[in-house]
């Protein structure tokens, strides 16, 4: 939905998260490339949605989703 004013919130809470301590689960340059390609999608949407540009937006959550699942398929392989 076209709720920017919210979009913009959860990209800016997801790419601060990945900045918590929390966050740092590996302590390895794949893992902190990894977050560091999260916060760039995390940014691209929160500008999407500032700009109120709704394709934007959209193509900018798919590709933080994509971000999600390949971190994920990082840290499984890496067991
Ligand atoms: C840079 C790496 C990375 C990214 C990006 C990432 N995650 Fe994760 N995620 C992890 C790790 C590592 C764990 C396992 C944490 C643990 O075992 O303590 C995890 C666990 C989870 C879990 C399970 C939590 C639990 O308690 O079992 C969920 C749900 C989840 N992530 C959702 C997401 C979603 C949604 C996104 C994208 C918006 C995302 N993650 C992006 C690294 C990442």
């Amino acid at each position: 939905m076209a709720d920017y004013e919210m979009i913009e919130r959860a990209a800016q809470e997801l790419s601060l998260a990945s900045l918590d301590s929390n966050w740092q689960v590996l302590q390895t340059e794949d893992y902190v490339r990894q977050s560091a390609e999260f916060r760039r999608a995390c940014d691209s949407l929160k500008k999407a949605a500032q700009e109120k540009n709704l394709d934007g937006a959209a193509l900018a959550w798919v590709d933080v989703t994509l971000k999600c699942v390949q971190c994920h398929k990082y840290v499984r392989d890496a067991d």
